[in-house]
């Protein structure tokens, strides 16, 4: 029976690891209409995701990252996979009224190039810039699911928690009109627990319809004049 108790104890580690509490809670988000799983870093960084529900477990699923930065952050940044390397990396920052998103990825410990792997959809109800923040809301196709034979592929399990990090700097990118533009090394970095069931969205693709506001889609800017252009247009709570 050496083998029972050897599975017995390899399932109740696995059983342990999963049963801590996740660090992400739920919040309704009256703008947007999204049910959001959100994270709040030291900095007063706010990371959400939106995902559908019926999501699968293989193969990726779209999911709607919306990033909410003291206006003093100069970028934030999310890692699907929990590091710096080898995984989609969603980056945010302020252009002066605008809120850029940038794909990238990491194959080392250098200003992580472009993905097009993942692309972005701002949607621009949730994306503005006021006097204390900035905020990016935007649908994510490829952050999900990554990687090939070579690398490992990773799949994102949309019913379970899922290791996430954060980077943040509070200098701004060189280039901030750019989603392309370099950027300085991160003043500081975290890992946290998301419970991606948090933020199950039965209505998701027409909750990122009604929000895109006027057929955005593939831009990767978003004015700030949007945010107030549908203030009662019939959101839950
Ligand atoms: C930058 O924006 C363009 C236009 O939407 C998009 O095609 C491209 O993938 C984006 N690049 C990055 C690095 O996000
Ligand atoms: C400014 O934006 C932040 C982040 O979206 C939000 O929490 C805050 O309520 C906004 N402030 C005002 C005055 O609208």
């Amino acid at each position: 029976m050496r083998w029972l108790s050897t599975y017995v104890g390899v399932a109740a580690l696995l059983g342990a690891a999963y049963a801590q509490d996740p660090d992400s809670h739920v919040v309704v988000d009256t703008e947007t209409g999204f049910t959001f799983g959100e994270y709040i870093s030291d900095q007063g960084i706010t990371y959400r995701l939106a995902i559908p529900d019926q999501a699968p477990t293989t193969g990726g699923y779209d999911a709607v990252v919306q990033i909410a930065a003291p206006i003093a952050i100069g970028w934030a940044g999310m890692a699907w996979g929990g590091s710096m390397t080898y995984n989609p990396l969603t980056l945010a920052w302020r252009s002066g009224t605008d809120v850029i998103v940038s794909s990238r990825f990491a194959f080392g410990y250098y200003v992580p190039p472009p993905y097009t792997g993942a692309t972005y959809t701002v949607l621009k109800t949730g994306t503005h810039v006021n006097t204390t923040h900035w905020q990016i809301t935007a649908k994510c196709t490829g952050c999900t699911h990554w990687g090939d034979d070579d690398t490992g592929v990773t799949d994102l399990d949309p019913t379970q928690q899922n290791p996430l990090a954060y980077a943040y700097s509070t200098v701004a990118p060189e280039t901030p009109a750019s989603n392309t533009s370099s950027f300085g090394i991160h003043d500081s970095i975290g890992h946290w627990y998301h419970d991606f069931a948090q933020g199950v969205n039965p209505g998701f693709a027409a909750l990122v319809t009604k929000n895109e506001g006027g057929g955005a889609i593939g831009t990767a800017t978003a004015t700030s004049a949007t945010a107030s252009a549908t203030p009662s247009d019939g959101c839950p709570a």
